[in-house]
């Protein structure tokens, strides 16, 4: 496989609207997280971005600039295109991006079996495990890291 092209979409384009058909493959039809709280106000506001392999979009993830931080959420890979590091590369681009905006402060909330995967980018995790799109997470930063630390 050819190196994913990885780059921020517009909200409302072509790109962006596969990238949601992805979200909704992978969240609502592998994971089965309800519908409704799979597409939700930040999608307007969010920055989306997508890995296009073999001229499809495989990859996605968004970025919702909050006060205290840059929310890291919706990370998604079409199944067949798994483990050829394109999650990895994706979040590394878009904190990039984030950072050449002055934001250094990303936070993310991770499914418990993710937990060593965003470990390996960083972040530690903090707060008890919640429940979201009915699925067990943690809240995890890469700031503060030591006061996170004691958090947990
Ligand atoms: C999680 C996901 C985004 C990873 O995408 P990917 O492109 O396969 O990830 P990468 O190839 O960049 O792998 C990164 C690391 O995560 C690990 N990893 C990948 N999928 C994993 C999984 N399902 N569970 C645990 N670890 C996983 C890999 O082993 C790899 O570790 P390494 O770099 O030490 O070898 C992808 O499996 C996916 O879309 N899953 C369904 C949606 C989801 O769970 N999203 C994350 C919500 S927190």
């Amino acid at each position: 496989m050819q190196e994913p092209v990885i780059l921020p979409v517009p909200v409302f384009s072509t790109l962006a609207n596969a990238a949601f058909a992805l979200r909704r493959e992978v969240f609502v039809w592998e994971q089965k997280v309800p519908p409704e709280v799979e597409l939700d106000h930040y999608d307007l506001e969010a920055t989306h971005f997508a890995a296009i392999a073999e001229g499809e979009v495989v990859g996605t993830l968004r970025l919702v600039y909050l006060r205290e931080h840059v929310k890291i959420g919706r990370v998604a890979v079409r199944q067949h295109f798994r483990g050829r590091g394109i999650a990895r590369k994706m979040i590394g681009i878009a904190m990039d991006h984030a950072r050449a905006q002055g934001h250094d402060r990303f936070y993310l909330g991770a499914q418990s079996d993710k937990l060593e995967f965003y470990r390996s980018l960083g972040f530690v995790p903090f707060g008890p495990e919640f429940i979201d799109g009915g699925m067990p997470h943690r809240a995890m930063r890469d700031y503060d890291k030591d006061s996170a630390r004691l958090a947990d």
